[in-house]
């Protein structure tokens, strides 16, 4: 597995603290207003936590239903990036429309530029990777002006991921091609990929 124990860092530290209260008392301690949510809140964090297991339970599905009968990565096109990751964008596409909300991915190790972790992010993957018992964290926080309530949760690196973001010289032809920056390379099965996030205004 090779997991890595990151190091601790005080933004970690109170992330950490942070998650265990909101898991287990609901209620909203830190963050922008560090208002309690009660009832709403409670029916978001469902709503939002159900969103990322069916965008995150979809790409995986998706990806471990490609080549099953081998691990070539040559075998790897375009066309089985519109079997995987295309349908999961089409369904977060709907998700946000039909249900007003957003949905972001974010990475330290990014493939698309617009998924680049802000610090703050940063420091929430380092939290999911370090304490792997958090399956998800509600807080709140302000873009442009506008405070959302937002449900956050971490992607693992399963197998079949690898034949996209495993070594470097093995990545699919139309990654180098279509993501000369890429970033999203070198995982290992077990490792933090990145985070969900769902976000409503309030
Ligand atoms: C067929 C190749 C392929 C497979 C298999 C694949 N990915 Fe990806 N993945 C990509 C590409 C290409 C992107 C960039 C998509 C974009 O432009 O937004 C991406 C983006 C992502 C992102 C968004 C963050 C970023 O880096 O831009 C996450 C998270 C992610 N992949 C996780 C996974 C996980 C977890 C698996 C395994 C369950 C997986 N991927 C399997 C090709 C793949």
């Amino acid at each position: 597995m090779g997991h890595k124990v990151p190091i601790l860092t005080a933004s970690v530290l109170a992330l950490l603290i942070t998650s265990s209260l909101v898991l287990t008392s609901g209620v909203l301690t830190s963050g922008v207003g560090a208002a309690g949510v009660g009832a709403a809140g409670d029916s978001f964090k469902d709503k939002a936590a159900a969103i990322t297991a069916e965008i995150t339970g979809m790409r995986s599905v998706r990806a471990s239903k490609l080549h099953p009968a081998s691990n070539v990565v040559s075998s790897i096109t375009v066309e089985s990036f519109k079997q995987t990751c295309g349908p999961v964008a089409k369904r977060v596409m709907e998700i946000s429309k039909e249900q007003s909300v957003k949905i972001r991915h974010a990475a330290l190790k990014y493939r698309n530029p617009k998924n680049a972790a802000t610090p703050e992010e940063a420091a929430m993957m380092e939290m999911f990777d370090f304490d792997r018992s958090v399956t998800g964290k509600l807080d709140r926080i302000e873009l442009e002006g506008t405070v959302y309530r937002r449900y956050s949760a971490p992607i693992f690196v399963e197998p079949a991921c690898l034949k996209c973001h495993g070594d470097k010289d093995a990545r699919p032809g139309f990654v180098l091609k279509k993501y000369p920056l890429d970033r999203a390379w070198g995982f290992g099965v077990g490792d933090i990929r990145g985070i969900i996030s769902v976000l409503s205004p309030l």
